[in-house]
């Protein structure tokens, strides 16, 4: 059994640095991360526009490779799996909430949320009737054969948040998933993620600029000057 203590992802050291415009040096966006986070925590990431979120969370996910540092999912070291393994790991391990979206514009709701299961390898009609079952829970029953472009960004996001769960991850990174959102959305999406981590002891990442967002979390980081400390 888990104990609630149990550390489920850390981030050790992260440094990462973007080549600059002028292609004249480097931008030094994160400096030294460290990060725990243990199962069922709901942490929140705060910090001022550009100051690296986003490409955290890329890093926490095993989507952008930091220069030093590693980062530790269940003990085991992501930036040290070769690539195909590192893309298994991705798509069993991590539910992701793009800032913006990056659903498939040509395919509907209901098949952007089955495409984790299907590049797993799930059968259809197992991966439909959970994605339907996930669309529901969402308040997108009404939705399903709608493609990206017929909804409104709050239907968007969650679906997107649909997708990040199909997979049965133990974490989600979620990047302002309530970003430009009505407060009757923000509710719903939040409501939901709180009720996950009590159904499944999720635990979740969540980039946010609302102070009150960030305050219903049980730990708030702030992201300044490529260093993270606890506020
Ligand atoms: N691929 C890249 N190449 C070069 N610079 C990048 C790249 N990705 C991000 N940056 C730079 O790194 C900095 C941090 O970007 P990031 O998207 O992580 O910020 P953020 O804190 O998420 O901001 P926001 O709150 O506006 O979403 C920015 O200055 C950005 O220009
Ligand atoms: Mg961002």
């Amino acid at each position: 059994m888990n104990s609630p203590e149990e550390v489920v992802l850390r981030a050790e050291h992260i440094a990462k640095s973007f080549d600059n415009e002028a292609g004249d040096g480097q931008l030094e966006i994160l400096k030294d991360v460290n990060l725990s986070v243990n199962l069922s925590e709901i942490i929140a990431i705060v910090g001022s526009s550009g100051c690296g979120k986003s490409t955290l969370l890329h890093i926490l996910g095993g989507i952008d490779r930091p220069n030093s540092g590693d980062v530790f999912w269940e003990e085991q070291s992501v930036y040290s799996l070769k690539p195909d393994k590192l893309a298994s790991f991705r798509n069993a391990s991590v539910g992701f909430v793009f800032q913006f979206h990056h659903l498939l514009p040509e395919f509907t709701a209901i098949e952007n949320v089955m495409m984790p299961a299907f590049i797993r390898g799930t059968d259809k009609e197992t991966s439909r009737k959970k994605a339907t079952a996930l669309l529901k829970r969402f308040d997108l029953d009404q939705r399903l054969n709608h493609r990206p472009s017929q909804l409104s960004g709050g239907e968007q996001q969650r679906v997107s948040m649909a997708r990040a769960l199909m997979n049965d991850p133990s974490v989600i990174l979620a990047d302002e998933p309530t970003g430009n959102l009505d407060e009757r959305n923000t509710e719903l999406i939040l409501s939901m993620l709180f009720e996950l981590r009590e159904d499944r002891n999720l635990s979740i990442v969540l980039i946010t600029h609302e102070r009150e967002i960030a305050q219903r979390c049980d730990n708030i980081y702030t992201l300044h000057n490529g260093v993270l400390s606890n506020s």
